[in-house]
């Protein structure tokens, strides 16, 4: 098997709100719209890589019903391999619950279903797939445990890990130490770090100690105000493209994913950081988790037109 990521994670039907505003509390407001998109984190970083043009195999579980049905066929439609999926018979397909305001920012639970219903065994295809593979990719809406093992065996296999800590939950002490690339947004930063971190000078801080617990390289992203980030050599800082945001949902999968793929490609951390904030800032001007994530064209062509380079090399 060729060059290749891995990702290890949850899919999610997004049942997906707009309005004005979240209601108060016991109150009940008229909402503009409701529409169903594939989602999941897991499922959003394997179709990015695979839109920029990784070839890309998904671990996951999903319920042997509809959404199921929709999930594969999103990941396929992007060219997603999806052999290593898992329909669970028992337990139905994960959904996200989203509501978007009308500034597009989003509020989102999660009800794992499937996706938490992981066995040790569910593991069995990393044997395989982290042969020749490059990078592998997890976030956490699928259980800990998992994560944790499944991490371990990427990272003696020598793949470029990635974790997406999200949501925040707890892990074991050493897992740090198996992680290449953290990455991270400010709630979940404050969640590790035990405190906030309310501007880009506590963000980079923030980054660092949490660098400390035994991660290669730490990204802190900032929303509107860009992304930071430290590894062993320094500490970097980048500016957000300024975009009209439609619904920022998925933007954080969309910098994981281009992120990894980026530093995969031979970038350094400095000029991966900007071409995952350039993936992030196109997926907010869309609708929708994965119809959201660009291709690779769109992003050289959006950060030409924004004036900046993305390392000036040809091959990524
Ligand atoms: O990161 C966005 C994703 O979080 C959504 O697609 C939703 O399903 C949740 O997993």
């Amino acid at each position: 098997m060729g060059a290749h990521a891995i990702v290890q994670g949850s899919l999610n039907i997004d049942m997906v709100m707009t309005g004005r505003r979240l209601p108060a509390r016991g109150e009940s407001i008229l909402g503009a719209s409701f529409a169903t998109f594939p989602g999941g984190k897991g499922a959003n970083q394997a179709v990015q890589l695979a839109r920029l043009g990784m070839e890309t195999f998904m671990i996951g579980r999903v319920g042997a019903d509809v959404y199921g049905d929709q999930l594969i066929a999103s990941l396929q439609a992007a060219g997603v391999r999806t052999d290593a999926i898992l329909r669970d018979k028992e337990h139905g397909t994960g959904k996200g619950w989203v509501f978007i305001d009308e500034a597009g920012d989003n509020y989102i639970i999660v009800i794992p279903e499937a996706n938490m219903e992981w066995q040790v065994e569910d593991l069995a295809p990393m044997t395989e797939l982290c042969a020749g593979a490059d990078l592998f990719l997890c976030q956490l809406e699928t259980p800990v445990p998992i994560v944790d093992r499944a991490l371990r065996q990427a990272k003696a296999a020598g793949l470029l890990t990635a974790l997406n800590p999200a949501p925040a939950a707890d892990l074991p002490a050493d897992l740090f130490q198996h992680v290449d690339l953290l990455v991270l947004n400010q709630t979940e930063a404050a969640f590790y770090a035990g405190r906030p971190a309310q501007d880009a000078r506590q963000a980079a801080e923030t980054a660092a100690e949490l660098r400390e617990r035994g991660c290669g390289a730490v990204v802190l992203t900032l929303g509107e105000r860009g992304a930071v980030a430290c590894d062993a050599d320094s500490a970097y800082a980048c500016d957000a493209y300024a975009v009209p945001a439609v619904d920022v949902t998925a933007a954080g999968d969309s910098f994981c994913a281009g992120l990894a793929y980026a530093m995969v490609k031979g970038q350094d951390l400095n000029s991966a950081l900007r071409f995952a904030c350039a993936c992030g800032a196109l997926t907010v001007t869309r609708a929708g988790a994965q119809p959201s994530l660009p291709t690779l064209a769109e992003v050289r062509a959006f950060m030409q037109e924004k004036g900046r380079a993305y390392g000036g090399q040809d091959h990524i």
